[in-house]
């Protein structure tokens, strides 16, 4: 299916430079970062066996790898912080792809864990000596240690992030990992301008919706891909100029079509063995294909002879090593941050189920049911 292009662009994308956001300034405490946090630190122990009822919060655990039925309801207890430490009480978490790779065994985690990546809280407790946090504070954190499909955690103060008191909870979830994720795409890895057309799969998705209206804000031609109609009208509201529904409609040939046979400039390609060959086909020469992620299965491995055919960049990122610095965290949940209040941004919830329903939210985003960012709420 082809849109007519929008006559109207979303508003400009402003930097944090030009328009600073509370979020963006660096907050000073005592800095003891390190590249991995391992999920140990959350300290969460399942306290079935000890019958202590003292800091006692529910939380979903794993211990068997396996479908959405491995995601368990049960008691744990959690401890004081430590040195450079917070307990954050959530108040909404966001649900990514990520979370159900670990489930199932796709990236490793010792067992048993409490999956997610992704909280927004309000501090409880602080740990000694730590400056620059205190209760009663809310913020943000995405990616490691793993551990936020908890009603209570405990992470590090460096990777929380202060939430701009103009963004509620339940926004701040649904796109503090997604959006530092597309701010990792459009504007570190390829830089979108003006003149450029990308290509996004998954284009009603979390990270693909906030990718689509991003890269439109910076002046690029958009084209998504995505299963059907109902996606496409998201796709479409996202700033998509050239939505392609590929149950219906071979997209190569419909990029082909699209752009006078000169394909796209990048394709931002997160699906993975259903859609790398199409990705590369639908190339301009000197593309790149951004792959970061693989939904459907990891693709075949990609051969330099694939890659020379047009001089085409390939690229497998992560947006944990895009943040590793509390300078980098800060730079891109504050342009995120900045860009929802723009109106830039803008995040579409409609699937939120009980932290206790962790199972049917995986069950679903796995189904392609959702759109848009999924969230849960302890
Ligand atoms: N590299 C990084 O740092 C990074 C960070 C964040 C996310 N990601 C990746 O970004 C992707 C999107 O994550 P998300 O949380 O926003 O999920 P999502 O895009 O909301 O959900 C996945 C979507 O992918 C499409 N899809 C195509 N084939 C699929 C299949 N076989 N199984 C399931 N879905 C399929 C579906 O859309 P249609 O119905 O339209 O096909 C589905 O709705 C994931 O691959 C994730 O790993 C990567």
């Amino acid at each position: 299916m082809t849109s007519t292009p929008r006559s109207t662009r979303l508003a400009p994308f402003q930097s944090v430079s030009s328009s600073p956001s509370p979020a963006a300034t660096p907050v000073a405490f005592t800095p003891r970062r390190s590249n991995s946090h391992p999920a140990a630190r959350l300290r969460l122990r399942c306290c079935c066996s000890t019958g202590d009822s003292a800091a006692m919060v529910k939380a979903i655990r794993v211990h068997e790898l396996g479908g959405p039925e491995a995601l368990r309801w049960e008691e744990v207890e959690v401890g004081e912080p430590g040195d450079g430490e917070i307990r954050i009480r959530n108040t909404a978490i966001g649900v990514n792809f990520i979370d159900v790779y670990f489930r199932k065994g796709v990236y490793p985690a010792p067992l048993p864990f409490t999956p997610g990546m992704e909280a927004v809280g309000v501090v409880t407790a602080v740990g000694p000596g730590l400056t620059g946090r205190k209760v009663g504070d809310v913020v943000a954190y995405a990616g490691k240690p793993m551990g936020s499909y908890a009603e209570e955690q405990i992470i590090p103060a460096d990777v929380a992030v202060p939430v701009p008191p103009s963004v509620n909870h339940k926004t701040a979830a649904a796109i503090m990992l997604k959006g530092m994720t597309v701010h990792m795409l459009v504007r570190r890895i390829f830089k979108v301008e003006t003149g450029h057309t990308v290509l996004v799969h998954a284009a009603a998705g979390g990270v693909g919706s906030l990718l689509c209206q991003w890269a439109n804000a910076l002046g690029a031609t958009v084209i998504g891909t995505v299963s059907n109609e109902e996606k496409a009208s998201h796709a479409h509201f996202d700033g998509c100029h050239h939505v392609i529904i590929y149950t219906k409609e071979d997209v190569a040939t419909r990029v082909k079509e699209i752009t006078g046979g000169k394909g796209v400039n990048v394709v931002y390609d997160s699906v993975g063995k259903d859609t790398y060959k199409a990705s590369l086909e639908c190339l301009a020469s000197r593309g790149f294909l951004v792959s970061f992620g693989q939904s459907s299965g990891s693709p075949d491995p990609i051969s330099m002879g694939d890659l020379a055919a047009k001089s085409l960049f390939l690229t497998r990122p992560s947006v944990m090593h895009y943040t590793g610095t509390r300078d980098e965290l800060l730079e891109a949940a504050g342009e995120v941050f900045a860009n929802v209040a723009n109106g830039v941004l803008h995040t579409r919830v409609k699937h939120t189920y009980p932290l206790s329903e962790a199972a049917r939210a995986h069950a679903d985003l796995e189904a392609r049911k959702t759109s848009g960012s999924v969230l849960l709420i302890p």
